[in-house]
């Protein structure tokens, strides 16, 4: 018998305000068509004043639970991939743990920017693989409006507010690509790409900073590189593009998500799409996307799930589910 990390839940949490590409036209030198044709996004959710990322990930943590029909005290490990937690320290997990209630288990942050929820997920398979916890549960959670300048018309209007959360336990298998679960991943980064795409400031340089972006290069890297990490991981997986159910990638840009899929030579009708609704919303995109898919009845238990992702770092991957 072999050990496996099986999505016993999954949920997600979008917060109340809902901006359209029409309330940028009104203070930038920019156009609905502008953002839609380029981007494929027509709106996105923006926190409140007081919310926090913790809190969001929190309602989605919540709502994977219930999915999953378990209690707070069922979970020994919380990860909440973010690159916009609530203070430097502690970490938006440890929040969370307490906000839930739970008062054993442990809790950290995974900071991969947008392909965060790739590299959690990852982390949580080598927790649940060596023994150190049965049931995980995954959080991608980001509050990007709270980095965006919003006088640069080429960033501000590409972002969103988001929660998306997977419960994670504990499964037998037979080790073949037939078993349910977390069957292979992908994990890649570059360091010498981070001024591609970076938030230039932080505690160690005395500011806050925000988000920056040379978009048209980071766009070149992505339709090169995400391709190639879902062939790879699918690969480890003994599993080709053929037998995909569902790509579920990172939701930042319709035309590198049509070109990814391309590649991979799976039709549109096989990709799981959030971007109109959402935006960018970074480590959340995934989680968010995962759940509106398999709550509107689209991923069914024992579908191939691809997710992918590329952001800030660079930093990239994939992630084999069958779900
Ligand atoms: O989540 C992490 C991963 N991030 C990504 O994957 C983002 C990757 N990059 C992209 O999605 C795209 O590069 C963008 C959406 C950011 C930009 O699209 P693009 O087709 O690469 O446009 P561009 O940067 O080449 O700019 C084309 C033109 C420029 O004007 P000129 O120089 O041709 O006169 C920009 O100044 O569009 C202009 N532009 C805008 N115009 C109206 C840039 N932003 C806007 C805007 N409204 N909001």
């Amino acid at each position: 018998m072999k050990m496996r990390t099986v999505v016993t839940g999954v949920g997600h949490y979008l917060p109340a305000r809902v901006v359209p590409n029409s309330d940028f036209e009104k203070r930038l030198d920019t156009t609905d068509e502008w953002i839609r044709s380029r981007t494929g996004i027509e709106r996105r959710h923006f926190v409140a004043e007081g919310e926090t990322t913790s809190d969001l990930a929190t309602r989605a943590a919540r709502a994977a639970l219930d999915d999953a029909g378990l209690n707070p005290d069922d979970i020994d490990a919380v990860i909440v991939a973010t690159s916009t937690p609530d203070f430097t320290f502690p970490s938006a997990a440890t929040m969370v743990q307490e906000k839930l209630g739970m008062t054993s288990g442990f809790a950290f942050d995974v900071q991969a920017v947008c392909a965060g929820f790739v590299f959690a997920m990852t982390t949580a398979n080598g927790l649940i693989l060596s023994e150190q916890a049965r049931r995980v549960i995954v959080i991608g959670a980001e509050t990007f409006s709270r980095i965006l300048d919003w006088d640069d018309r080429t960033t501000c209007v590409l972002f969103g507010d988001g929660a998306g959360a997977v419960v994670l336990e504990a499964a037998g298998g037979a080790g073949t690509s037939a078993d349910r679960g977390i069957l292979a991943a992908d994990l890649n980064s570059d360091g010498r790409y981070r001024e591609l795409l970076h938030v230039d400031g932080g505690v160690s340089t005395h500011t806050t900073g925000v988000l920056r972006m040379q978009g048209r290069e980071v766009f070149r890297h992505a339709v090169e590189k995400l391709a190639v990490t879902a062939h790879t991981a699918l690969g480890r997986a003994g599993l080709t593009e053929a037998d995909v159910d569902w790509v579920v990638p990172h939701q930042a840009n319709l035309r590198i998500i049509k070109a990814t899929a391309q590649k991979m030579g799976l039709p549109m009708d096989r990709v799981v799409l959030t971007v109109q609704d959402h935006g960018n919303t970074s480590a959340a995109s995934i989680p968010l996307a995962l759940s509106i898919a398999r709550h509107d009845g689209r991923i069914k238990q024992g579908d191939v799930v691809v997710t992918e992702a590329i952001g800030g770092g660079l930093a990239w991957g994939a992630v084999v589910i069958r779900w």
